[in-house]
């Protein structure tokens, strides 16, 4: 997890392990890299998220999820997706 290169102030890691991407991972990151404008291994040019696919969070029984910094999120659909980017970008 260690970078040569700045890195957004919150670091997206969505989970793309089997469990997951049958669960829908693939239409989060597909709204993750329409509502940031993105795609993976890029930050925004606001620095305010860098987007990054991870293997297994340990959470698989609620598949999707994703982490951001240390939070992890499951049961995600891209609605939610939606509402968690919101709430972040409102703190800043
Ligand atoms: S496969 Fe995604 S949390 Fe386990």
């Amino acid at each position: 997890m260690f970078s040569l290169v700045p890195r957004g102030r919150h670091i997206i890691r969505l989970c793309d392990s089997p469990p997951c991407h049958l669960a829908g991972a693939w239409s989060l990151l597909a709204a993750l890299r329409e509502e940031l404008g993105i795609g993976v291994g890029e930050t925004t040019p606001d620095g305010l998220f860098t987007l990054e696919l991870t293997g297994c969070l340990g959470v698989c029984g609620v598949a999707p999820a994703m982490m951001i910094d240390d939070e992890v999120y499951g049961n995600l659909d891209p609605e939610r997706l939606r509402e968690i980017l919101a709430d972040y970008r409102e703190a800043g």
